[in-house]
């Protein structure tokens, strides 16, 4: 296939790049505006490989500008869209950039896609999107099926959850082919050290506090990012078009439990686990049925606690990413976000 992977310079973008071109003779043209998410080096050792990288071409660039996404579009076969804000902390603080690529960016493609297919009725393009189960909101007891209320409490999940409908209004309005995948909390190398598990990891190996909202008794269900990649890839290749798609990690842990393993995989004592002040509308729980994907073949591979010690080890041997891809906003990003809470910080 001829893939445009768009946010293909972050987290699972480019794993899911990297495991694609190893795994399949596809040629790929990774769009990415380079966030403060997007690192250009999450994708140089697939560049710099003489087998993968001739079949790699990286265009820095934006999915909400359509002169940008169109004459990509019409050289690929489908996209395959990671591109979003994904911080729900930062949706709080400030969500005018979530909005935007999470809605009119999904917007932008779905059009592109839409007029792409004008253009060649015989061979129309797919719209992969990668969205989050978070568009159902926090699911107190029981697990969300694809056919659950979208319930968003974020502004995050509010943005997905719009991206979500935009697609089943262009798959029943111009009957675009768009697959949407619901994808579990996700972990692995090469997560931006904001997000829970990386978080806990660098500030376990710099002997610095975890800070964990509220009583940490949140649950969240954990993927191991090969396994959220392969499943895309699948969903590319064999969902039925139109369809919605619940990518569960089948391993749900209370936060203060995540916490405690990382500490413990580091020999590092309990005592650096700070309980702080909660997360605005913090989710208590996300839990989805699998079923829908399962049919196709797919099940997670990874353990969650294989997987968290591989992860920790991969922080702990690569430094210099994690120190590179906090970027030079993160001290001011650090205070304001977690300054006032560990001050106020009280044991757990
Ligand atoms: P990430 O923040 O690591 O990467 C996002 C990438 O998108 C970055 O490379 C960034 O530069 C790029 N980007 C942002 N805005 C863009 C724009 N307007 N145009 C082009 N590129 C842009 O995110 P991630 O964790 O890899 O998540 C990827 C996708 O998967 C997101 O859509 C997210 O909602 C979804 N998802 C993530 C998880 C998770 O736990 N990480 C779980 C389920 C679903
Ligand atoms: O569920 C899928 C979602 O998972 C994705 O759609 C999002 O893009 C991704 O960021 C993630 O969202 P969460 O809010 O669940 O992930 P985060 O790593 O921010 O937080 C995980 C849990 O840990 C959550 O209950 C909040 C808590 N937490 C997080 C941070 C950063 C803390 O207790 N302390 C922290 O410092």
């Amino acid at each position: 296939m001829r893939l445009l992977v768009a946010g293909g310079a972050g987290f699972i973008g480019s794993t899911f790049v990297a495991r694609r071109l190893a795994g399949s003779g596809d040629t790929i043209v990774v769009l990415d505006k380079l966030t403060y998410a997007g690192l250009r080096e999450n994708l140089a050792h697939l560049e710099d490989d003489p087998a993968l990288g001739p079949r790699l071409r990286f265009v820095q660039g934006d999915i909400c500008d359509a002169a940008v996404v169109a004459p990509l579009l019409a050289q690929a076969d489908a996209v395959v869209n990671f591109a979003a804000e994904t911080h729900v902390d930062r949706s709080i603080t400030a969500a005018d950039d979530f909005l935007r690529t999470g809605v009119i960016g999904v917007h932008v493609l779905l059009e592109a896609v839409r007029e792409e297919a004008e253009r060649r009725p015989g061979a129309p393009p797919r719209l992969v999107q990668v969205s989050t189960d978070e568009v159902y909101g926090s699911i107190e007891s029981g697990a969300a099926d694809e056919d659950a209320p979208l319930a968003p409490r974020s502004p995050y999940a509010a943005t997905k959850a719009a991206g979500d409908l935009l697609c089943a209004a262009y798959r029943v309005t111009h009957g675009v082919d768009v697959v949407v995948s619901r994808g579990a909390n996700t972990y692995g190398p090469r997560q931006h050290p904001e997000k829970l598990v990386p978080l806990f990891i660098t500030n376990a190996l710099d002997d610095a506090p975890l800070p964990l909202y509220g009583d940490g008794r949140q649950r969240r269900d954990w993927l191991h990012v090969d396994d959220h990649a392969d499943a895309i890839a699948l969903l590319l290749e064999q969902g039925t078009p139109g369809g919605v798609y619940n990518v569960p990690g089948g391993d749900e842990r209370a936060n203060r439990d995540v916490a405690l393993a990382i500490l413990a995989a580091r020999g590092r004592s309990a005592d650096l686990l700070r309980s702080v002040a909660d997360r605005p509308g913090h989710d208590r729980r996300y839990a989805m049925t699998g079923e829908r994907i399962a049919a196709l073949g797919w099940r997670p591979r990874v353990s969650f606690s294989d997987g968290l010690a591989a992860t920790v080890d991969w922080y702990a041997a690569n430094r210099e990413w994690w120190e590179r891809a906090r970027g030079p906003g993160w001290d001011d990003y650090y205070e304001r976000q977690y300054g006032r809470r560990l001050a106020e910080s009280t044991a757990v």
